[in-house]
């Protein structure tokens, strides 16, 4: 049997013989497009090559490219499992032609692959073409010997292929195949209901040939590209069956390793059928999982975190189907990278950091699975007894909220259990959380859209001339007017080249000017990319217009900013290679900031770091600092660097070259960014935090240069501001703020002593008025005016402690007091008073009462509040008047 690598190597050598460059597949997770959660197509990393920018001058190009299809336009996750051919996560396998060939060639060569190279039997395969495309209809039968009646024509919804809400896009043209009974092939294949593109399993679609030749713009409209494309798209696990000779995506290698070692680890056999669901809901979660993680995601509550965390939590439920009680989703991930970690190395390279998210992520839910499930149980049980077959909205979100379960589980678990769900209610209390999530992701493609722009002269790509000059002349391809959040005009400015640095790498963009060559100035407030393209974010006072815009300008960067910035990225190399040597070399960058005030670096490691390390580390990076290692920056092929042991971010697209920036033997890193000359122009470095981001990823964030020394003297300022306050010298200071402790201990210790006499003196003196007012029984009825909470506790203590240890047992005490904006009520009464008819409760509930609240306690001693302190005075005559009566029986 053929395996899967080998047939994902034939097709790559089939389009490299045709001229196509391999390029890398991009990372899951899109690194700059803010349209997009995941990678979902081959064509999403040349998005921008379709849109016109093209600096490499790509013709044709090959791959085998990482999507997800879990949200937006595309979505599968709800098919996984149920049948044998949807997935979160698949290779795409994709030939290119930017400009170059188009329809003939793509056609020809998709036939020529599969009936020659791969022999798949012609009578089996079946073509289908946009309606209105007469020209791909009439190559199919010219240029292949497909039986005529298989080529099919279909309307948009099948034929037109687009990326998302906006994008390339164009008529397309598919290829089926049929992996049912021969016998039945004639009288099904045409029948919109049973055939192609109907509702049956049994045809697939295998590979789909787009004809890119439009952009969808956000007004919806179709606006034609300045040249025709070819993206095509051929379901890699779905070949793989069909060369393997089997009926489903799970029997081919890709996915049999996973499913074995579940039917190891569970002790259950795994079936084709319904009962095979778990095996392929687990089988499919655990590749999206790897990858993505892989790739820079992880677990969370929003965005592309919570797509994973939604699908971790769907896996280890139907874990419990096979009756795993604990983590077990990361004992597959070994089995996954045996499998798949030579065709994509990453993985294998992250394989104790996979482990360690997943289980325990895994973990996080499990402690909340066995709970939310008996709720769910109790919420369902409820909903029949009063005659619902739904579960309510705020059921769901209580599942949401409280026990971790995403709506889409919870929706699986209900419909297996027969029962619908609110979603209406449900969306309505998620409503808010959503609309500030969606406010949030506009606001980050504000004014982004490929609407708009002036065209001024051809941009084939910004070249950045800022590793060695501050300023340049420039010369404006395209520019656009947007307003900001406070309606001020902003120009955003793509140049022929800039000295200006984007955003990339956690570094932050440049900042600096732009001047037109009649002196209007630009102040640029940022720069960063957007697809490709570097943008600068500038304002100016004058309004400019396309003469200004169109004659050379100069661009000067702001270069105490970028100094700063650049002492701090190379700290973060040094912190980076110090945190190695001291914690190990698990540690992995997983984030980092760069700008000319600090630096922040996020890493894996799963402890919080003491002191000790801390100390250690800094005074490593010093070291280095005071060493003034030179800085070597060398451009090489990306597999040379890596070959030389480069450190790489995983899951960052990096281009063919790449920069390696050397430090001595300390560090030796792949890096866009900008750095010192030699490190000891950095001059210091100190540490100002470290905490934890996220489960198993911490943060450490620093200061360098100029900022360390300003930390000092803020330092040095506040202890000498402390020497002053205390009157003693810096080295006492310690020793002196202790015995100061010591000394206000002991005074809260003789206050104490001192508020519980006072409260005593004050309860004498209510029993002395008790003894004045003395019928059956003694009382007194007081207002103790402001008091503190503490006081009022003292005074109910010692009104019952006298009582009791003074035998004054036919005394009854009630007082009221106001503390804060409320009224509190005390009373005490002795045995006497009780047994002829002296409730506590009930007094201080009568008063609390009137004062707007309630409360109560035991007959001999009680204790309520009100709202209304100003209600005092009347709630006490009242509870006297009771009193009077009561005492006088
Ligand atoms: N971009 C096309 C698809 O994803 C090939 O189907």
């Amino acid at each position: 049997m053929k395996s899967s690598n080998e047939i994902r190597k034939e097709f790559i050598r089939f389009f490299e013989k045709r001229d196509h460059t391999l390029v890398p597949s991009a990372p899951v997770v899109p690194q700059d497009d803010p349209t997009l959660l995941f990678t979902n197509a081959g064509m999403n990393q040349f998005k921008s090559i379709f849109l016109g920018d093209n600096p490499r001058g790509l013709k044709r190009a090959v791959n085998s490219q990482k999507c997800m299809r879990v949200s937006g336009k595309h979505n599968d996750l709800e098919e996984v499992g149920r049948d044998h051919y949807h997935h979160t996560f698949f290779e795409m396998l994709g030939n290119w032609s930017f400009g170059d060939y188009y329809k003939k060639e793509a056609i020809k060569w998709a036939w020529e692959l599969l009936t020659e190279v791969w022999k798949l039997p012609k009578d089996r395969l079946f073509a289908t073409v946009y309606k209105d495309d007469d020209e791909a209809l009439a190559i199919w039968k010219s240029e292949t010997d497909i039986a005529h009646d298989r080529i099919m024509r279909f309307g948009e919804e099948s034929n037109f292929w687009e990326m998302g809400e906006t994008g390339p896009c164009g008529p397309c043209s598919e290829i089926h195949f049929d992996t049912g009974d021969a016998s039945t092939r004639e009288a099904t294949f045409n029948d919109p209901l049973r055939g192609v593109n109907g509702e049956n399993d049994r045809y697939r679609e295998l590979w789909n040939l787009v004809f890119i030749q439009y952009n969808r713009e956000k007004n919806g409209s179709l606006s034609p590209l300045p040249a025709c494309h070819v993206d095509t798209g051929m379901g890699f696990e779905r070949i793989v069956s069909v060369i393997q000779g089997v009926d489903s995506n799970y029997d081919t290698d890709l996915f049999r390793p996973i499913i074995s070692e579940l039917e190891k680890m569970s002790g259950k056999a795994y079936s084709n059928g319904p009962q095979g669901t778990p095996f392929r809901v687990i089988g499919d979660h655990i590749r999206a999982l790897v990858f993505a993680v892989t790739d820079g995601a992880f677990p969370s509550n929003e965005g592309r975190g919570y797509v994973l965390r939604r699908i971790l939590r769907r896996a280890y439920r139907f874990g419990r189907e096979l009756g795993f009680k604990d983590p077990f989703l990361y004992k597959l991930v070994p089995v996954l990278i045996k499998n798949m970690g030579e065709a994509f190395d990453e993985i294998a390279q992250r394989q104790s950091y996979l482990e360690e998210v997943i289980r325990s992520e895994e973990e996080r839910f499990g402690a909340t699975l066995e709970q939310g499930i008996e709720k769910f149980e109790t919420m369902v049980k409820n909903s029949l007894k009063s005659g619902s077959k739904k579960l309510s909205g705020s059921d769901l979100f209580t599942l949401y909220d409280t026990y971790g379960f995403p709506m889409d589980l919870t929706r699986l678990m209900a419909s297996e259990m027969e029962m619908g769900v609110d979603e209406e209610g449900y969306a309505q209390l998620m409503k808010q959380q959503k609309e500030r999530a969606r406010e949030a992701r506009k606001g980050e493609a504000g004014g982004l859209s490929p609407e708009g722009w002036v065209e001024l002269r051809e941009a084939s790509g910004t070249a950045f001339v800022g590793y060695d000059s501050d300023s340049t002349e420039v010369n404006v391809c395209r520019y656009k007017r947007v307003e900001d959040e406070s309606a001020k005009v902003v120009y955003l400015l793509i140049l022929d080249k800039t000295p200006f640095y984007a955003e990339a790498g956690g570094q932050v963009g440049d900042r600096g000017l732009i001047q037109t060559s009649s002196g209007t100035e630009l102040v640029v407030e940022d720069t960063f990319k957007w697809n490709d393209l570097v943008i600068h974010k500038c304002k100016s006072g004058t309004s400019l217009s396309d003469e200004d815009l169109k004659a050379p300008l100069t661009a000067e960067i702001d270069t105490a900013f970028r100094s700063s910035t650049r002492c701090n990225h190379t700290a973060t190399h040094l912190l980076q290679a110090a945190l190695r040597a001291v914690l190990g070399n698990h540690v992995q960058q997983s984030g980092s900031r760069v700008d000319p005030w600090g630096l922040r670096f996020d890493f894996t490691h799963f402890k919080a770091l003491t002191s000790a390390e801390l100390k250690r580390i800094e005074q490593l990076v010093n070291e280095w600092i005071m060493e003034d290692y030179s800085l070597v920056t060398d451009v090489m092929g990306a597999d040379e660097a890596k070959s030389q042991g480069a450190t790489a971010l995983f899951g960052e697209k990096y281009g063919e070259k790449v920069r390696v920036i050397t430090i001595g033997e300390i560090s030796k890193e792949l890096c866009g960014g900008t750095h010192v000359l030699s490190t000891g122009r950095i001059g210091m470095f100190h540490i100002v935090g470290e905490e934890s981001v996220s489960a198993g990823i911490r943060r450490i964030s620093a200061i360098t240069g100029m900022e360390t020394v300003n930390a000092i003297w803020d330092k040095e300022m506040r202890l000498s501001q402390l020497g002053t306050l205390l009157k003693c010298a810096e080295g006492s200071l310690v020793e002196k703020v202790s015995g100061l402790l010591d000394t206000v201990k002991d005074l809260e210790g003789k206050l104490k002593t001192y508020n519980v006499q006072r409260a005593k003196e004050s309860v004498a003196e209510l029993f002395r008025e008790a003894e004045d007012n003395k019928g059956e029984i003694a009382f007194s009825v007081k207002d103790m005016g402001e008091v503190d909470k503490e006081a009022f506790l003292g005074f109910a203590d010692a009104i019952s402690d006298t009582i009791k240890q003074c035998g004054l047992n036919s005394v009854v005490i009630l007082i009221g007091a106001r503390v804060g904006e409320k009224a509190l009520f005390a009373a005490g009464a002795g045995k006497d008073a009780v047994s002829k008819g002296i409730r506590c409760g009930d007094l201080v509930k009568t008063a609390a009462k009137i004062t707007g609240g309630g409360g109560g306690g035991s007959p001999h001693r009680a204790q309520a509040g009100g709202k209304d302190y100003t209600k005092i005075q009347q709630a006490l005559k009242e509870v006297k008047e009771q009193l009077s009566q009561k005492a006088n029986i």
